[in-house]
């Protein structure tokens, strides 16, 4: 496919889960539009309950959108379960294989060969702060290791799109920071694409091209705001003047949506 096209683009994406036994049928998504340009980091911030992760479930190809389209480098039909890297929302690492174990999984689900598997996620333990913790089991592993070891599975795989569902929801400050710059210097070096969920506002502004603000339920893009400035970006970045208007405007617009659903 030639490159005048995003490397994602969602149109009209609507989703309303069916009614179980007497419950209503739930309106969870109503017409999301976004892209994400090659090379492009792109954040998504929404109140919670609002349907980020749904359209996560949707874009990497877990669940069907009830209508509207998902298009890869220009393709609504193109196959983007497994071709499309998706770290969850919980870490979902395994207790009984270890960090080297946990890492290959996504590899040895698309068939690639044990060995070579384990070889190619060797060769970026220390990329990702895990050396020295290849034999490690995840309940000897602090928060944020196991967030690294779930990052490098996602990432291990090569796509080129990966999608981040709060990836750093359960961190404290400090390792939450430098868990953020690092993955974001990562990303850059890489050239990946990503789509980003989260609601925190400073981690969205550290990290991404491109922001979009989702409305309450049923969830649709209400703002975009595009940030030029170079990245990888550092904490400090977050604290110029520039940045902290950039942050008023975006508590301001996820504050009308948050008093949307009171
Ligand atoms: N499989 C499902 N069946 C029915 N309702 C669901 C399902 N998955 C999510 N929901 C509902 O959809 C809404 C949005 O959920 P979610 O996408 O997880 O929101 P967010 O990630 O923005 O917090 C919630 O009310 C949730 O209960
Ligand atoms: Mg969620």
């Amino acid at each position: 496919m030639t490159a005048s096209f995003p490397r994602l683009r969602v149109s009209g994406v609507t989703k309303t889960y069916p009614g179980y036994r007497r419950a209503p049928p739930l309106h969870v998504l109503d017409g999301v539009d976004l892209q994400v340009a090659s090379g492009q980091f792109v954040s998504l911030i929404g109140p919670s309950g609002c349907g980020k992760s749904t359209l996560l479930n949707i874009v990497s190809g877990l669940e069907e959108a009830s209508c509207g389209t998902v298009e890869l480098d220009g393709d609504p039909s193109a196959r983007r379960l497994g071709v499309v890297a998706y770290m969850h929302q919980r870490d979902l690492l395994l207790p009984w294989r270890d960090v080297l174990g946990n890492a290959v999984l996504g590899l040895e689900i698309k068939g690639v060969a044990s060995a070579e598997a384990r070889a190619k996620a060797r060769g970026l333990v220390s990329r990702f702060g895990l050396a020295g913790f290849e034999g490690t089991y995840p309940v000897n592993l602090s928060g944020g290791m196991r967030q690294r070891v779930a990052l490098l599975r996602a990432m291990l795989g090569d796509q080129k799109l990966i999608l981040l569902d709060e990836p750093f929801g359960a961190l404290d400050a400090i390792t939450r920071g430098s868990l953020q710059e690092w993955l974001g210097g990562v990303l850059v070096e890489d050239r990946r694409s990503a789509l980003l969920v989260t609601h925190d506002v400073d981690e969205a502004l550290l990290l991404s091209d491109r922001i979009y603000v989702m409305s309450a339920r049923p969830g649709r893009t209400v703002l975009t705001v595009d940030i030029e400035a170079e990245r990888p970006r550092s904490q400090g970045t977050l604290v110029t003047p520039r940045f902290v208007e950039l942050k008023r405007g975006l508590l301001a617009a996820l504050a009308q949506q948050v008093r949307g659903i009171a």
